[in-house]
Parts: C-alpha cells; sequence; structure tokens
C-alpha cells in the first residue's frame, strides 16, 4: 500500500539520525522529555526522563508475559525498561534504522534480546495481524504522525478487546498567543511534525476509534524544563551542530528550545485508555 504523507517516514528520520544524534549525545539514551515534581526537583535529566518511563509503565500496568508494542521506539532504552521492569514482551518499531539497529544491540546488550525486539515498520501502515498485542504505547511519536486518528485506528486493530494503551505526546495548548505561534510553527517546521495534537483532539480521537476509561494528564509544567536543559546540553555541541546545518541555523534552534521552555502553549501530555 503506498500512503501520501507528510511528514514523509524518511523526513523523520533525516531528524533523528542528523540533528538528533547531536541532541542525543548530549541528553541521553531516553528520547523524550523529563518530568520534575516541581520547582525545587533538582532530579537529573536520566533520573528526570526514566521517572516519566515509569510513569508510563505504570499506566500501560501490564502483566508479565504479555506482549506489548511500543511505537516509535527510539534507540529502545523505554522499551528495555519495560521490558525488565513489567516482564513483558517488547515489539518496538521506527522508521529509522539506525534507531532500530541501536535499539537491537541495546536489547542484545541487556540480555533481553529474548525479550525485546526493534523493526523497521511505519506506525502509518502497520502489517500486525488484528488482536496481536495486549498493550502498547506511543511514547513521544505521535507529535510526528501525519494523521494522528489513522495510526490510533491501526492501534486500535492490533489491540485485543480490553488492552491498554499509554501516550505521552508533545501538544498545543490553547489560546495560542502570536509569540506562541511562532514557537510551535517552529517546531512543526524543524522537527518533521506537521501539525502538534491537542487535549480536545485526543479525546475525540480516542473515542472515535473505541477507546474508554480514558485519564488524560496535562503535564506541561513539570515537563517544562526540558527544552531549556536541551538548549544548554546542545549549545556545547554548537561547532557540530553547525557544521551540518549552518550556524544561523544551529543559534535558532537553540533560541527555539529556550522560547519552546517559556511558552504555555507548548504543552505536553500523559494519557492512558483500554480499548473497549
Ligand atoms: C521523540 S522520539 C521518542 C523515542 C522513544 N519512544 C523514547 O521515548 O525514547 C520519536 C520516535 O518516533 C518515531 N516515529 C516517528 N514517526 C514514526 C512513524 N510514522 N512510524 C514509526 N515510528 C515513528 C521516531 O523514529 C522516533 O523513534
Amino acid at each position: 500500500m503506498t500512503i501520501e504523507q507528510s511528514p514523509a517516514p524518511g523526513d523523520v528520520a533525516d531528524v533523528y539520525d542528523g540533528i538528533g544524534q547531536i541532541y542525543g549525545s548530549t541528553w541521553g539514551p531516553n528520547y523524550h522529555y523529563g518530568y520534575w515534581d516541581d520547582d525545587d526537583d533538582q532530579s537529573s535529566i536520566e533520573v528526570a526522563t526514566d521517572r516519566l518511563t515509569d510513569m508510563m509503565i505504570s499506566g500501560l500496568a501490564a502483566q508479565p508475559g504479555q506482549r506489548v508494542l511500543d511505537v516509535g521506539c527510539g534507540c529502545g532504552h523505554p522499551a528495555l525498561r519495560l521490558a525488565r521492569t513489567a516482564g513483558v514482551h517488547v515489539v518496538g518499531i521506527s522508521v529509522s534504522h539506525v534507531q532500530v539497529q541501536q535499539a537491537n544491540e541495546a536489547a542484545a546488550e541487556a540480555g533481553l534480546a529474548d525479550q525485546a525486539t526493534f523493526q523497521f515498520t511505519d506506525a502509518m501502515d502497520m502489517s500486525f495481524p488484528d488482536a496481536s498485542f495486549d498493550a502498547a504505547w506511543a511514547f513521544e511519536s505521535m507529535w510526528h504522525m501525519p494523521d494522528r486518528g489513522r495510526v490510533l485506528s491501526e492501534i486500535a486493530r492490533v489491540l485485543r478487546p480490553g488492552g491498554r494503551l499509554a501516550i505521552a505526546d508533545v501538544i498545543e495548548r490553547g489560546p495560542v498567543s502570536p509569540e506562541g505561534r511562532e514557537v510551535l510553527d517552529h517546531i512543526c517546521a524543524n522537527y518533521a511534525v506537521k501539525s502538534l495534537g491537542t487535549i480536545d483532539e485526543y479525546r475525540e480521537s480516542l473515542a472515535a476509534n473505541g477507546f474508554v476509561d480514558v485519564e488524560i494528564r496535562d503535564i506541561t509544567d513539570n515537563c517544562a524544563r526540558t527544552t531549556a536543559l536541551m538548549a544548554d546540553g546542545v549549545e556545547t555541541q554548537f561547532d557540530k551542530l553547525a557544521e551540518l546545518v549552518g550556524q544561523e541555523q544551529a543559534a535558532s534552534l537553540i533560541d527555539y528550545m529556550r522560547r519552546a521552555a517559556a511558552a504555555p502553549e507548548s504543552g505536553y501530555l500523559i494519557l492512558t485508555a483500554t480499548k473497549g
């Protein structure tokens, strides 16, 4: 099947295999935001990002031996933590060949290759059989999807009835000021994002795809520090970034990370739901 889509899988891979490798070198193996309890929380990036993974693991509530789909697996770090903690079998998918290779190597190194496997698959067009997973998560991958509704319908198809879903995602929060719009437009233009979702869109789309027991938490305030810390890290790699994208663009990427941290319109949610 051929699907007309924008961003195309190759655009997403270009981001992660290009500037993403530089961001990752300073951020660590979790390619997602961190969660801090409050302004006084001095947790490191590693602790704060693993904490968000642990929130996803507890929201998913998967049981030992169950089969879990990881939609947008990055380099596999969250999936391996899930496999280890919950004793489940994870199948991770990504549209970056580099990430798939890194994730399978990390699984082998962790002695979890029999519990976690990673493959190149587009979430917009999955060929897994119906009802072949007990649970699924999309950990900060939905913002890249050209059609989130289509992905939710695909996830609903491959989940068995009663199967759990957890999502963490970068979202847009209204009302959006002109300055906020600039930040959101920058995110879309530079990180292979067609549009950011909203809490209302998620509620509607989850219901339309037969999900029940939907619980959504806006955790923007707990995650806001992420892009400011990322800017500090990436700034230490400025020359490498400039080599890749040019001086002006490198400075702009860093500047907008700081602006995103301060923009209330640049939000973050975590949600859980059950396939009815
Ligand atoms: C921000 S990273 C999150 C990675 C990982 N979940 C984590 O938390 O470390 C987004 C991930 O979504 C994946 N992704 C984006 N679009 C995708 C698609 N259409 N199908 C499958 N994976 C996709 C990217 O390749 C990347 O692995």
